[in-house]
């Protein structure tokens, strides 16, 4: 290992949950369950908690009547260990963030953590130890991880100083300086990319499934249902994951189903230079068979 390698200050772990204001939760919580297999484990009138594996939840979704279209409000990423914790803060306070507190429901499913606003009001957890289960839910047809969120900003640059310079994600690949795919300790391909956008908005969660089996069953299951699919299957250039993206604005952005997203190796990890992608197509989904074939995206 580098030098460089050895004393990289290290970013979070990886993704764990999003936290989406929804106009009808309990359509919502219906939708999360039969379109993408997660598991509900806890609600009221006022939220629901919905987990894909063993890590508590990977959905919170938060009752919102007056919105007609919903809205991600946080998204959250454990961390190895209170050293890296307690330098992540001491980065956010020298970058002269605000340091927030916890939403009141996290407070008890982790020991530590803190809270941040990214430069779109973002909020971004950060937190050891995010309890668990003993065992994944008894569903066949469930994701295994909440691998990234894509987030589309009219603040690009500032973004990308914030996610890497502040908090320690690190740049796998670009295509142009339009998209950045950032990566995390647990080496997924990203964890979190950015995309250059007039406007801000979480443009789409991706979850990986067990098998491409499952991900085939899950698009079956949303044209069986009439869920528009946003984006049909796609292989990806810069994680060479397979997927499809189902889009209804009233249950959360974009679902990404996914498998086969690539996992760096320790090494790779350590070593891996971002490649600069040409804006093309064909460097988002290798099977497009033509430079301007933009459209379906
Ligand atoms: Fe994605």
């Amino acid at each position: 290992m580098s030098t460089e390698a050895a004393t990289r200050r290290r970013g979070p772990y990886g993704m764990e949950y999003a936290r989406i204001e929804v106009p009808d939760l309990a359509a919502s919580i219906e939708f999360l369950q039969y379109h993408v297999g997660l598991q509900l484990e806890q609600h009221d009138d006022e939220y629901a908690f919905l987990r894909a594996d063993i890590e508590h939840h990977s959905i919170e979704l938060i009752a919102a009547p007056h919105r007609t279209e919903s809205w991600t409000t946080a998204i959250g990423f454990s961390v190895e260990s209170d050293e890296v914790l307690d330098d992540l803060r001491e980065r956010v306070v020298a970058a002269g963030h605000e340091v927030l507190e916890l939403h009141e429901r996290m407070k008890g499913l982790c020991q530590r953590g803190f809270a941040v606003r990214d430069p779109n009001g973002l909020i971004v957890e950060l937190f050891t130890e995010f309890v668990e289960y003993a065992e994944p839910p008894l569903i066949e047809l469930r994701p295994v991880d909440l691998v990234h969120p894509f987030l589309a900003t009219d603040k690009y640059e500032e973004s990308l100083d914030f996610y890497t310079k502040v908090l320690g994600f690190l740049p796998s690949d670009y295509v142009g300086d339009v998209t950045v795919f950032l990566r995390c300790e647990d080496r997924y391909h990203h964890s979190l990319a950015l995309q250059r956008n007039k406007e801000f908005y979480a443009a789409h969660l991706c979850f990986k499934m067990k098998s491409f089996d499952h991900v085939m069953r899950g698009r079956a299951r949303a044209q069986y249902k009439k869920v528009p699919i946003a984006s049909d299957l796609v292989n990806h250039s810069a994680s060479t994951s397979i997927a499809f993206y189902m889009h209804d604005p009233k249950h959360g952005p974009r679902y990404e189903l996914c498998d086969r997203h690539r996992v760096f190796t320790p090494e790779e990890h350590a070593t891996h230079r971002a490649r600069r992608m040409a804006v093309d197509p064909r460097n988002i989904d290798v099977w497009r068979p033509a430079a301007d074939d933009w459209g379906r995206f």
